[in-house]
């Protein structure tokens, strides 16, 4: 008998055990889903020594609306047709394009990711409420779609679609829907990219070769061309340089924005929560994906007012004199602290 209630207990003690692990892999493997509340503070302790503890997010954050609250009828499917033309940008205006052929055949998704759904991938939360307003790169006064008109000219090394046709008003529908109830200026928790704390030394593109080669080649290709779909008309995986790459005008060629979008969403499956790299491995990979040779666009007439062009443009003139170099790979914080003492 007593044989008989230790057997019992050694099976439910295995059972406890196996539910335990169980639940600790689940919640870590929970990364692409919604906010993992709650630190595991074991975790937190052994993986802080390599800068990459999980992370928890707000309860108060943004979240998109679902997908499913598109409303029927016209309207909804303007917006259904904006998402899936921000989705699958390729399709319609890449190399092969069904509607215009004007882009290098990257999505707006690769950068803005699940939709622009997702905090820290560039989302599109607070976009449509910033409206109207002044564009600091340009100085001027621009609707909405000439925001999307930029993307295509650089992030897409590509030229405008035609913006009075269905596809870039699909889009403006899609962007004005996901942005329902956020207020002008409002803050938002994961807009844009992660604001990484600045490195003491400047970026290295050295180490930063290490870190493609070990965690990101194997996906976005040797030479970082990226590769193509079975059909050859979109990215499986997109690429990271090169000529089919963001040309040297776009928002990822400055290494603060690239680095925080690598921090939170590379390689992929990295999330916000579980980040998967240090950021000094995440300055690194970035000072070394955009050391390589790009498309180039003339931004002459960017940035006319000096003081609001941001520190890691790496094309001078600046209001100050640092290198144009120091620019681009830091060190950032004497640069920073030159302009806040103006
Ligand atoms: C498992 C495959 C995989 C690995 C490994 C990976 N990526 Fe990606 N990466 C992707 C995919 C897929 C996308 C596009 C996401 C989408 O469209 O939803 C992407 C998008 C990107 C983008 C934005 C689009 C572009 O091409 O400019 C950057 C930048 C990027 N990855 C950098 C990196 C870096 C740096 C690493 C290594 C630290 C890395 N990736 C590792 C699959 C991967
Ligand atoms: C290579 C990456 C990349 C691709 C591809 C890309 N974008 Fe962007 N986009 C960015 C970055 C980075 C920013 C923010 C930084 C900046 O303003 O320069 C941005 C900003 C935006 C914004 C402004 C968001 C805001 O809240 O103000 C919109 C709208 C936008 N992109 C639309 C698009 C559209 C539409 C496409 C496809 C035609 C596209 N993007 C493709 C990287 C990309």
């Amino acid at each position: 008998m007593a044989k008989r209630i230790r057997y019992i207990l050694i099976i439910a003690l295995t059972i406890m055990v196996c539910w335990a692990a169980y639940a600790a892999f689940f919640n870590s493997h929970n990364g692409q889903g919604k906010a993992v509340r709650g630190v595991d503070t074991a975790s937190v302790k052994v993986s802080a020594v390599a800068g990459t503890a999980r992370r928890t997010i707000p309860a108060d954050a943004w979240e998109a609306p679902a997908v499913n609250t598109i409303p029927p009828g016209n309207a909804g499917e303007m917006i259904r047709y904006g998402r899936e033309v921000l989705m699958h940008t390729a399709k319609y205006f890449g190399p092969q394009g069904s509607i215009a052929r004007i882009s290098n055949g990257m999505n707006c998704q690769n950068c803005h990711l699940d939709g622009g759904s997702r905090l820290f991938a560039n989302n599109y939360a607070g976009f449509i409420s910033g409206y109207p307003k002044i564009s600091q790169r340009s100085g001027k006064n621009q609707p909405p779609a000439q925001r999307i008109v930029d993307c295509f000219e650089r992030s897409l090394g590509g030229t405008s679609p035609d913006t009075t046709k269905r596809e870039v008003k699909a889009m403006l529908a899609y962007l004005k829907w996901i942005g329902q109830g956020v207020k002008k200026d409002q803050k938002l928790f994961g807009s844009a990219t992660e604001r990484l704390a600045f490195m003491d030394d400047a970026a290295d593109p050295l180490k930063g070769r290490q870190v493609f080669v070990a965690k990101c080649q194997k996906c976005h290709g040797k030479n970082g061309q990226g590769t193509l779909s079975p059909d050859k008309i979109s990215y499986t995986y997109p690429p990271l340089w090169g000529n089919h790459s963001y040309n040297d005008g776009a928002g990822m060629y400055r290494i603060s924005n690239l680095a925080g979008f690598v921090k939170n969403n590379m390689p992929f499956g990295a999330t916000y929560q579980n980040p998967r790299l240090t950021d000094e491995e995440a300055w690194n990979v970035a000072a070394f994906i955009n050391s390589q040779p790009r498309p180039h666009k003339d931004q002459h007439q960017d940035w006319q007012n000096l003081h609001t062009k941001p520190i890691d443009f790496p094309f001078g003139p600046y209001a100050d004199n640092f290198s144009e170099k120091q620019h681009k790979y830091g060190p950032f914080a004497p640069i920073k602290a030159a302009h806040k003492h103006k």
